[in-house]
């Protein structure tokens, strides 16, 4: 028995660059959260082959695992990629209503890219192979694995926030999601909204079905506790010696509140101005989904208010803001988060967050201001909540972790890293395949 892990994003691309092909890590929380566990328990991984190099290895075999790539033409990218799965399902299942387009062109391709994967995965599959299938850009792969006659246990894991059942019957393609997802034998989500969510969602077009109940579960992925929380390697000295560090990361996404986040810094400043000059706010933001428009936007929004901001509070030796716009590699990541004396991290919706576990595994000493709307924030008790719609409510909890005492910020630590170190990685994956046991 093996497992075929499939997702949309696969762990790493090839790029050609300067002549030469080079592996590249993918960010996202599907790809750094699954990568650990195949590598622990082997088998196939089936994914897109995103990178301009990925026709070359379409077939690759790592130390621990093989790899199988997906090739999509460019209309196919366009529709299945940008158009249906990040410009229909991603905001809709953000609750951003006004971001949703639509265009039944872009289901089409998103169905023939969804058969495609499950032909991969038919084609792959031994006879007791667990196949476990990711999240909403591959929601149909289910229903074409049934009709095409495969037999395997079926795991089905959805990563995003799931929306409650009125707001979920806008999608006009309601019947097909819920139906698909419903074939596998058990079904994951990460909090237990999101997982009530999707059973109404279920049952108000298709009416009560019992079994869903039995074979539906929470658990929140966790991460690699033990390797974010080892004695740091810093790569460099700390920077900003007189001031304490905000730090944030996040994909260049709207659901993230990233405009939203750079206003409340600035209220901060006008709401308490002796903290002016005694703080840097270290913003790392990593480019996604450039194809979309949306996204562009966002680019352009975002590092024009900073600009403001910076032009407007900055002086000769400081500016509040140091903003960066790249990739960063796992090292140079978890010695930032060693740097941050807070973690300021408050999307406007988030299926759970990573960064905020992350941070949380990698202080010593740092306080985590958490959004009441990132999936995690049920399960970190000791973080400073707030409501990221508020820069009022954002700019209030900034003030209160500067004046936050140490006793009390190491006790607030204290119970998330132990949830964090029992609920990891291992904790997850062992809990989901569990589940087929109990089947
Ligand atoms: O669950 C959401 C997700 O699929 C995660 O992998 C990650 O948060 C993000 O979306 C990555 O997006 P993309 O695959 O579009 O780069």
């Amino acid at each position: 028995m093996s497992i075929i892990m499939v997702t949309s994003r696969g762990p790493f691309s090839n790029e050609k660059k300067m002549g030469k092909v080079v592996k590249q890590q993918n960010v996202g929380g599907v790809a750094t959260g699954l990568k650990k566990i195949i590598e622990r328990h082997g088998g196939t991984w089936i994914c897109w082959g995103d990178g301009n190099a990925d026709h070359l290895f379409q077939e690759e075999f790592t130390d621990h695992y093989k790899i199988k790539r997906v090739l999509l033409n460019s209309r196919e990218k366009k529709g299945f990629y940008d158009d249906y799965s990040n410009s229909t399902l991603w905001p809709l299942f953000h609750y951003f209503r006004e971001k949703i387009e639509h265009d039944s062109t872009s289901y089409g391709f998103y169905r023939q890219v969804n058969k495609k994967f499950a032909e991969m995965i038919r084609d792959s599959a031994e006879k007791d192979d667990i196949i476990w299938v990711h999240d909403y850009q591959l929601s149909l792969v289910p229903q074409f694995l049934k009709e095409m006659g495969v037999k395997n246990p079926l795991l089905f894991t959805w990563h995003i926030p799931w929306v409650s059942s009125e707001f979920y019957t806008i999608l006009p393609e309601r019947e097909d999601i819920v139906k698909s997802i419903a074939m596998c034998d058990s079904i994951t989500f990460h909090t237990q909204k999101y997982r009530t969510n999707f059973r109404h969602s279920y049952e108000r077009i298709y009416g009560y079905n019992k079994e869903l109940e039995r074979k539906t579960f929470t658990f929140p992925l966790g991460i690699d506790y033990r390797s974010f929380s080892h004695e740091q390697v810093t790569i460099s000295k700390r920077p900003f010696a007189d001031q304490k560090i905000i730090f944030s990361i996040d994909r260049l996404d709207y659901t993230k509140g990233l405009v939203e986040r750079v206003n409340a810094i600035e209220m901060f400043m006008k709401k308490y101005p002796e903290f002016r000059e005694k703080f840097v706010y270290l913003m790392m933001v990593t480019p996604s989904r450039t194809g979309v428009e949306e996204y562009e936007k966002l680019k352009e929004r975002l590092e024009m208010n900073i600009g403001r901001i910076n032009g407007l509070y900055g002086n000769l030796t400081w500016v509040p803001i140091v903003y960066m716009y790249r990739q960063i590699n796992e090292e140079i990541l978890k010695t930032y988060y060693s740097w941050g004396d807070i973690a300021l991290i408050t999307p406007m919706k988030d299926g759970l967050n990573l960064v905020a576990m992350e941070y949380v595994a990698v202080t010593k000493k740092g306080l985590l201001i958490l959004s009441e709307f990132a999936g995690i924030s049920e399960y970190l008790r000791g973080a400073i909540k707030t409501n990221p719609n508020s820069d009022d409510d954002v700019s209030d909890k900034i003030a209160m972790a500067m004046r936050m005492k140490g006793d009390e910020v190491l006790r607030r630590l204290r119970g998330m890293k132990e949830f964090l170190r029992k609920h990891d990685d291992r904790w997850w994956a062992n809990k989901i395949l569990g589940t087929l046991e109990r089947n």
